[in-house]
């Protein structure tokens, strides 16, 4: 077969522009085969390109030539076809696609490029086996599916800086080749040829940078910024992800929510979804008691603390710890369970509590249990359960348990994860997330106040909960808590918070050089060691910093969500596997070595 030149033919529309307006024009269209079905004297080509799919005629009487040359086509070559847009017959107009209403009748076809019988076919919907998609992600991302989410992907990204500049925000960017920033995860490393030996770190994050915009006088300064983090990756994490990053000068905590606020409906407005804010913000210790858990999940309702709903003889009888809460939730919508369910849903979840010293109670209806039946309509009404919802009671046995002596929120953040893992169990089918497209789908939440300090009790010291250069409330500075009692000190840290997912995290900063450096000290960092790390740092505070904060949101996460992906990579167009590998491009690699002399290094194998 020989292949066909384009010479000076032009394209004078994309695949998915044409409708019945158009019909009696003689058009040019290019792309991709789709499908090819072949009716002898008619073959019907479905042309693909990013906007769509149109149908094309080949009819051997009217353009033999065409035909021919259709009869050589095959799924995924690429071609140009001339013909004039006709009406289809009402019976044959296929309601499912944007131009189902027209079809292209074919004048000339030329075979722009074959292509080898792909591993997989880009006109499906669902690929089962994510490696070979890696692999040949070329042909992955031509699906409608991906083509669609990496339009959202662009228009979000666009909304927001648009937003953004229009809000006086200067775009600036800051070095990938850098030393290590102090988010908490590994760095990746990039060994120097030149300062043989030393190595930049690429940053976690802008964040010393930013900041030091601040102290430049810039004001007010975002950037869509390349991250990198060597971290065990999930579903939501990948080692390089892209952050909508800002920072202000002078700002109370609420200009910075109304700002997030600002681009976020703007970008969801780009995406066809019209948010209503401002959203709601709860604190910290709130979140842990009412939902267990940081980032709480505001789609599901929250936990209730039922502890004196049960008389103490009726605590006794139970064997239930009396310094400690009995917990409350339900699932909504989980239907009636049957006799044998409900017993096998009871000792699975008894399992995994194992030695914890939780119990649950009950779960289904709690008339069905005979020491429950007198509390249950009190129960069923504090926890608002209606008849299909699943109604759960967690409660702590007799006898202390290890947990609870270093982490008195733990059993709210048991029962939390309980109640995240049950709507887990039950979403599908019950259809608990269900995606309207509007705006009710989206529960954001603005949390506040986090610790300021996390105890590690493995290395036994104080770590930062978010980062050390976030500032403390003033009055655990001015009361001596900060040196005193570390475990109640507040940062003025707080995240952004979409259906259980974080979508970001910031905080007010520390802009005096005598608050930082007894921050380090707090941190276990000998003033010696804050210098070799920090030292530029602390300089720079000591040259008329400004009071400043900011907040760095995922990109890929917002888009994620928009497009109903349930991973990162589904939004990123070359991703990494859970193993940090590039499947494509077969990275990383060994590299030669020369290289390696070249950097000084040598590669010491494992054992
Ligand atoms: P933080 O480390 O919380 O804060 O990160 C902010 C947001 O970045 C996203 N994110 C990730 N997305 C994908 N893969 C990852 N591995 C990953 N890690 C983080 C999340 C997260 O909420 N400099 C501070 C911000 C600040 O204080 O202004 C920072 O980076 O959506």
């Amino acid at each position: 077969m020989t292949l066909d030149f384009l010479g000076t033919l032009q394209r004078t529309h994309m695949c998915g522009e044409l409708r019945p307006a158009e019909a009696g024009q003689t058009v040019v269209i290019m792309g991709w085969v789709n499908r090819r079905r072949d009716h002898g004297n008619l073959i019907f080509l479905d042309i693909r390109d990013r906007s769509g799919i149109t149908q094309v005629v080949l009819d051997k009487e009217l353009a033999p030539e065409a035909h021919a040359r259709a009869e050589a086509a095959r799924p995924e070559y690429v071609v140009a076809c001339t013909g004039t847009v006709r009406r289809r017959d009402p019976a044959l107009v296929n309601p499912n696609m944007a131009t189902g209403e027209i079809e292209v009748v074919a004048q000339t076809l030329l075979l722009l490029n074959d292509a080898k019988t792909p591993p997989f076919s880009p006109a499906e919907d669902a690929i089962a086996n994510e490696e070979v998609r890696l692999k040949y992600r070329y042909l992955d991302l031509r699906r409608t599916e991906m083509q669609k989410n990496f339009r959202v992907r662009h228009e979000v990204a666009r909304a927001i800086r648009n937003y953004l500049s229009d809000a006086g925000f200067l775009e600036i960017e800051t070095p990938f080749m850098t030393r290590s920033t102090p988010e908490g995860a590994r760095d990746y490393l990039v060994p120097s040829r030149v300062h043989q030996g030393e190595f930049y770190a690429l940053p976690q994050s802008p964040q010393i940078f930013k900041q030091i915009l601040m102290v430049s006088g810039f004001d007010k300064y975002f950037q869509i910024a390349r991250c990198f983090r060597d971290e065990d990756l999930r579903a939501d994490r990948q080692p390089e992800f892209t952050q909508i990053d800002l920072e202000m000068t002078f700002p109370q905590q609420e200009i910075i929510f109304k700002t997030v606020e600002g681009f976020l409906t703007a970008a969801f407005k780009a995406a066809g979804v019209d948010l209503l804010p401002p959203f709601p913000i709860m604190s910290y210790d709130d979140a842990i008691r009412r939902y267990g858990i940081d980032k709480p999940d505001m789609r599901l309702p929250a936990m209730v603390e039922l502890t004196d709903t049960l008389t103490p003889e009726l605590r006794v009888t139970l064997k239930i710890e009396p310094e400690l809460p009995v917990l409350g939730f339900i699932i909504p919508s989980v239907g009636e369970l049957s006799g044998s369910q409900r017993k096998a849903l009871l000792s699975e979840v008894r399992a995994s509590f194992g030695e914890s010293g939780l119990d649950l109670l009950d779960v289904a209806r709690l008339k069905t249990n005979e020491t429950f039946a007198p509390l249950a309509a009190s129960i069923e009404s504090q926890l608002g359960a209606g008849p299909d919802d699943l109604v759960t009671v967690v409660t702590p046995k007799l006898g202390t348990p290890a947990m609870w002596n270093y982490d008195p929120q733990w059993i709210y953040k048991r029962a939390g994860q309980l109640r995240l893992d049950l709507a887990k169990k039950y979403a599908d089918k019950h259809k608990l997330f269900e995606q309207t497209g509007t705006a009710a789908d989206y529960k954001f939440l603005w949390v506040t106040d986090f610790p300021m300090y996390e105890w590690d009790e493995e290395a036994k010291v104080w770590n930062a909960a978010h980062h050390p250069f976030t500032s403390p409330h003033e009055d655990d500075i001015t009361s001596g808590r900060l040196v005193n009692d570390k475990g109640a000190v507040r940062a003025l840290a707080y995240d952004i918070v979409l259906n259980g997912t974080e979508l970001g995290s910031g905080s007010i900063r520390i802009h005096r050089k005598d608050v930082q450096a007894e921050i380090f000290r707090s941190l276990g960092m000998t003033d010696e060691e804050a210098h070799e790390r920090f030292g530029f740092f602390l300089d720079a505070l000591e040259y008329g910093t400004p009071p400043h904060g900011g907040i760095a949101l995922g990109l890929d996460r917002i888009v994620m969500i928009l497009a109903g992906a349930s991973s990162l990579r589904e939004v990123i167009a070359f991703p990494k596997t859970a193993k940090a590998i590039d499947l494509m491009v077969d990275a990383p690699t060994p590299v030669s070595d020369i290289q390696l002399r070249d950097l000084s290094l040598r590669v010491i194998a494992r054992t």
